[in-house]
């Protein structure tokens, strides 16, 4: 089995992987490569980049996604994140939103390949980390696989070695950007064609991988799996999705146990000032599917926004878990 470091990834998603949730998720699953969200490049330059750019050592190997087409910005936008650690400077061109597309980034820069290769060249003169392109198939009525191949042309003779492929449409007239992620149907046979037509690009599928079967299904043309939505409404799964892509599974763990580790993990967090809630939030989906899961998370909820909620009601919800709340089976 070739090793690629890209072979399972956990996908960049606005308010989901941020730092707690990245901490939580990189517990369950110690060989997958996360994504921060979206973070545009501007507000990193004009903001305070330590809110951008904060992050636990643990969470690596670690990419930093940025949003943005000025290639100077961008440049320097990346060598903030190398500075700070990241392994990898990620551009988002599969962001369908308006607020995205109205700054020029997102999806849109599909349809401007010499752009995204000139962004490309600025940011890899910036840094030593892999700098990588999160794309879409194409756009609107953009021709198929024309405009990705085009596109990836373009990329690659600017050095871009890396490419992650959400395997449909970006429709950038008329769909929210929920329905960008449903609507287009999913086009695994562009991407493939993508793979044999660039062989010397390192191409990771996203796009619907739901489990073993279709991380396996993936791993057999593509070089690496990215896994969006289903990492969140059901982290524990990912562990499945380990073993399937690296042919060995995951070290045993049990539920309970990592909430302690998360308890932990938010005393150290509520020295900084950061509440419960904020980490809680993303735990919710840990006991997705278990009977007795609905009761155990409403509880939490409730715990999390009480007036006196602390670190401690994640341990309380440990303890309920391993007490036999909803079935927690071991791994
Ligand atoms: C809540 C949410 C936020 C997202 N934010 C981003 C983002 O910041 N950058 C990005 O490239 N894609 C973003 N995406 C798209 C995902 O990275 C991924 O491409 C998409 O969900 C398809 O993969 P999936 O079918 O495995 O979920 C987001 C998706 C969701 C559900």
């Amino acid at each position: 089995m070739t090793e690629c470091a890209h072979r399972l990834c956990v996908a960049p998603m606005m308010d989901w992987t941020d730092r707690h949730c990245r901490f939580f998720l990189r517990l369950l699953a110690p060989r997958t490569r996360l994504y921060t969200e979206m973070v545009p490049a501007t507000a990193l330059l004009r903001g305070d980049p330590r809110r951008f750019l904060a992050f636990d050592p643990a969470e690596r190997p670690l990419a930093l996604q940025l949003g943005g087409s000025d290639p100077e910005e961008l440049a320097r936008a990346a060598a903030l994140a190398e500075a700070a650690g990241f392994d990898e400077v990620d551009l988002n061109c599969g962001c369908p939103s308006d607020r995205v597309r109205r700054g020029r980034f997102g999806a849109c820069l599909m349809a401007e390949p010499a752009l995204v290769a000139e962004c490309v060249a600025a940011m890899r003169a910036a840094v030593r980390v892999p700098v990588t392109v999160k794309c879409r198939i194409g756009i609107d009525d953009q021709p198929v696989p024309e405009a990705l191949f085009a596109f990836l042309e373009a990329i690659r003779a600017a050095g871009c070695r890396i490419v992650i492929v959400h395997a449909r449409k970006a429709w950038l007239a008329g769909l929210s950007p929920a329905e960008n992620r449903t609507v287009p149907p999913l086009e695994y046979g562009v991407v493939r064609m993508a793979k044999e037509a660039f062989p010397d690009l390192t191409i990771v599928l996203n796009g619907g991988i739901r489990d073993p079967e279709a991380v396996r299904a993936a791993l057999a043309w593509a070089d690496g799996a990215m896994i969006g939505r289903q990492a969140y409404t059901d982290p524990w799964s990912l562990r499945a999705m380990e073993e399937a892509a690296f042919g060995t599974p995951p070290p045993p763990l049990d539920r309970a146990r990592v909430l302690e580790a998360m308890a932990e993990y938010a005393e150290a967090r509520a020295r900084e000032g950061v509440p419960v809630r904020a980490i809680a939030r993303h735990l919710l989906g840990l006991v997705h599917g278990l009977p007795g899961a609905r009761a155990w998370r409403g509880r939490l909820v409730a715990a999390v926004h009480a007036p006196d909620a602390g670190p401690w009601v994640l341990r309380a919800a440990a303890a309920a878990l391993a007490e036999g709340g909803p079935r927690a089976a071991a791994a």
